[in-house]
């Protein structure tokens, strides 16, 4: 294949075009950052592991009837995906009490909740990923009253999923961030990575934190918390 264009880099990806119109490659890095990119380091092997587990997930979730852009995992640390514009909407899913959250609320983080919560966060770098009310992506365009009600109703779908497969895995989902993106036909899918780095996994029986966590709150064992989420996944 050849090395084709670098199209995007983020914080921990890089996206290049491909040779085939509408596919795009996904190199994922071992760069970490948190609290807006304040704090950065490395995590060593984070972007095989990111890779991996995000291709074992997709296909799983995608029979599970969440539609998403992925296609083929082609190296240890490269995917194929569809390419989509990114909707600059971040829709987090709630299960338990915790970080933000916890701390806006004023609660003990590990809080069980009722039922799921949905937040939405803008998709900006410049102002930290804010918080917004659920009217706002549609008062700023950023997607339609419609498509929001398909964002919800995916990210719960994927939220319903996950929890049960996790949960098989002594893994409890605390909290996990999605982001979507369109086809040019408008077609919604689930696209960016679920990793550790984008949802907060605590052991069941010890209640050990094995996300990304680890690297924000300075905790140590980083690298093991994520080789454990790896094999537990592909398990
Ligand atoms: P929060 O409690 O810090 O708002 O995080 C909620 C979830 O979103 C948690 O699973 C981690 C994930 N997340 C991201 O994927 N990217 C981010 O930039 C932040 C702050 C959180």
């Amino acid at each position: 294949m050849h090395e084709g264009q670098l199209k995007y880099e983020g914080k921990a990806k890089r996206v290049y075009g491909t040779d085939t119109p509408g596919v795009v490659r996904i190199d994922f890095k071992d760069d970490a950052t948190a609290f807006n990119a304040q704090k950065r380091g490395v995590i060593e092997g984070k972007g095989a592991i990111n890779n991996a587990i995000t291709a074992h997930l997709y296909p799983l979730l995608a029979e599970a009837g969440v539609p998403n852009h992925f296609l083929e995992q082609i190296s240890a640390t490269e995917q194929l995906v569809r390419e989509v514009s990114i909707i600059p909407v971040e829709v987090i899913v709630r299960n338990t009490a915790a970080g933000s959250f916890a701390a806006r609320l004023g609660l003990e983080e590990g809080l069980p909740l009722a039922a799921p919560v949905i937040e939405y966060c803008y998709k900006s770098d410049e102002l930290g990923d804010p918080l917004v009310s659920d009217s706002t992506p549609i008062a700023m365009g950023w997607a339609s009253a419609r498509e929001l009600a398909e964002l919800n109703s995916l990210a719960l779908a994927a939220n319903s999923f996950l929890l049960g497969f996790f949960s098989a895995r002594d893994l409890q989902l605390v909290d996990i961030k999605f982001e979507f993106g369109r086809l040019p036909d408008g077609t919604i899918l689930l696209a960016d990575e679920i990793s550790p780095d984008t949802c907060r996994l605590w052991d069941t029986d010890s209640g050990e934190r094995l996300d990304k966590d680890r690297f924000r709150r300075d905790l140590g064992g980083v690298e093991d918390a994520y080789r454990t989420i790896l094999k537990r996944v592909t398990s």
